[in-house]
């Protein structure tokens, strides 16, 4: 059971960076889909434009590669020839005079019109300026910029500045692709469409918070970027800083933008400085990968995985910890959040039945789903003993559909740019917010000349980590597939 597709209206959508990595792992596969999906109008343009000097033929032929080699999509499928003939392609100079007029040319009065800067950041002042200065872009367009959006409180403020100097902040999408994915959607409804568990959801009730992103993935092929950015900035300042703020937020009144984003911005607001004792940093080291050598610099102390202890200073989480950790070449690739109740207060029963604390865990990828463990009576006669068990629900099978069939998170968000909504998209103040927390963690790493502590690769993360936990009783769930 998938969603009723409700189309959008005409566009034209201009991709900058149309022959780069994205364009093709994602944001033209995305758009097939879209497309093969009903939900795109066949008169919509979509415009590649990047350095290389091409034709809309060369682009097609290279899109159509593209699609083929990331998707199941077979080079002979009718709708892939239908979809084809909706590109056109326009080489451009994005610090120069090239192909500005050409592209203002391809762009229709009447349809939405989006510009997508799946570029450095350096060039998003350039194309910004360009847009808006030759009237290309007016009033209505839409601008989607992709992370990294900064690389610190300093920079991300003068990109906000740059792209305010053309653009209102609500034709502005950050992307943040965790929002698009349709279960970490899911813990919206979850929290705000049943008054289960929002009445247990704080301090009183709520033990601690895990929340793990893990990846078998290492970093070779992009280990000059990743080697300037690290753990804390890759992952933790934009995709599990969104998941942290979606679990801890107060109900906003209305699913709108602007109110969702609001109490996001508390949340984070509300971060408490993270001190160095309550921190882990990890480089995956040993046989078959290697960190130093991925990266290209064996004296390199950048993080391929974090661990950390976070509070949230509010009324809602004063005293209940959440634990996020992250990594590159770990035992499995799984991300979720499990949230572990307290213990019942008192027990009614003798030793041989004291209840466990209930654990609610949000499985986002894979396996999507919910699993919430809870105390029964073990069968039998003998007297009262009592077991955990769990009330497991996989999504896939609880509506129907396989896992293929749930859309990629750049197909949901780019409908969303089309359709003008921000809801799944960060605002400038949300993205500075998160920069003002991370950058004294940051600093003080620098500050500290300290290394990662290794750890083998499909392991679970260094063993300081471990100790993070059992300094507080508790332990790590584990890393499961
Ligand atoms: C990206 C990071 O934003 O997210 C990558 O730059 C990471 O390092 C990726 O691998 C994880 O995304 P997903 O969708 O595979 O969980």
């Amino acid at each position: 059971m998938v969603s009723r597709v409700i189309p959008v209206e005409d566009f034209d959508l201009v991709i900058f960076g149309a022959t780069g990595d994205l364009a093709h792992r994602k944001i033209l596969p995305g758009l097939f889909r879209r497309f093969e999906a009903g939900q795109i109008p066949p008169s919509s343009r979509i415009i590649g434009a990047a350095r290389t000097e091409q034709d809309d033929d060369a682009f097609r032929a290279e899109t159509l590669q593209a699609i083929c080699e990331h998707t199941t999509v077979r080079k002979d499928d009718p709708r892939l020839a239908e979809f084809l003939q909706l590109l056109g392609y326009v080489a451009i100079d994005a610090k120069g005079e090239g192909g500005w007029q050409a592209l203002k040319d391809r762009m229709r009065k009447g349809a939405v019109h989006a510009f997508y800067f799946s570029v450095a950041p350096a060039l998003f002042g350039d194309i910004a300026e360009r847009l808006a200065g030759r009237g290309i872009a007016d009033a209505n367009s839409r601008i989607v910029v992709e992370k990294p959006f900064g690389r610190d409180l300093a920079s991300a403020r003068a990109l906000n500045a740059t792209l305010a100097q053309h653009f209102d902040e609500h034709q502005i999408y950050r992307i943040d692709h965790y929002l698009g994915k349709e279960t970490v959607q899911n813990l919206m409804a979850v929290r705000f469409a049943n008054v289960l568990f929002e009445p247990l959801w704080n301090a009183q009730y709520i033990d601690h918070v895990q929340i793990t992103v893990a990846e078998t993935v290492g970093v070779a092929g992009r280990g000059s970027y990743y080697d300037k950015s690290g753990a804390i900035r890759d992952m933790i300042q934009n995709h599990m800083m969104q998941l942290l703020c979606l679990i801890a937020m107060e109900p906003p009144y209305h699913f709108d933008p602007d109110a969702v984003r609001d109490e996001k911005l508390k949340v984070i607001r509300a971060l408490e400085r993270v001190e160095p004792v309550d921190i882990v940093r990890g480089q995956y080291q040993g046989k078959g990968a290697d960190y130093l050598a991925d990266a290209g610099d064996r004296d390199s102390r950048t993080e391929s995985y974090v661990a950390m202890k976070v509070r949230i200073s509010n009324w809602r989480w004063q005293g209940t910890p959440f634990y996020l950790r992250t990594g590159k070449k770990l035992r499995a690739r799984t991300s979720e959040i499990a949230i572990t109740f307290k213990e019942p207060p008192h027990s009614i029963f003798d030793d041989s039945g004291t209840p466990k604390a209930n654990e609610l865990v949000i499985r986002l990828q894979p396996n999507e789903g919910m699993n919430l463990k809870v105390m029964i009576k073990e069968p039998g006669p003998g007297g009262m003993r009592l077991v955990q068990v769990p009330l497991d629900m996989s999504f896939a099978d609880a509506l129907g559909a396989d896992g293929a069939d749930m859309p990629d998170a750049y197909e949901r968000l780019i409908m969303d740019v089309i359709r003008g909504n921000q809801t799944l998209f960060m605002r400038g103040d949300e993205v500075e917010a998160a920069w003002a927390w991370t950058d004294p963690i940051i600093n003080a790493w620098e500050d500290s000349k300290r290394r990662p502590e290794p750890y083998d690769p499909g392991s679970s993360g260094p063993e300081e980590a471990l100790r993070l936990m059992h300094r507080d009783n508790r332990r790590w769930r584990e890393i499961r597939g």
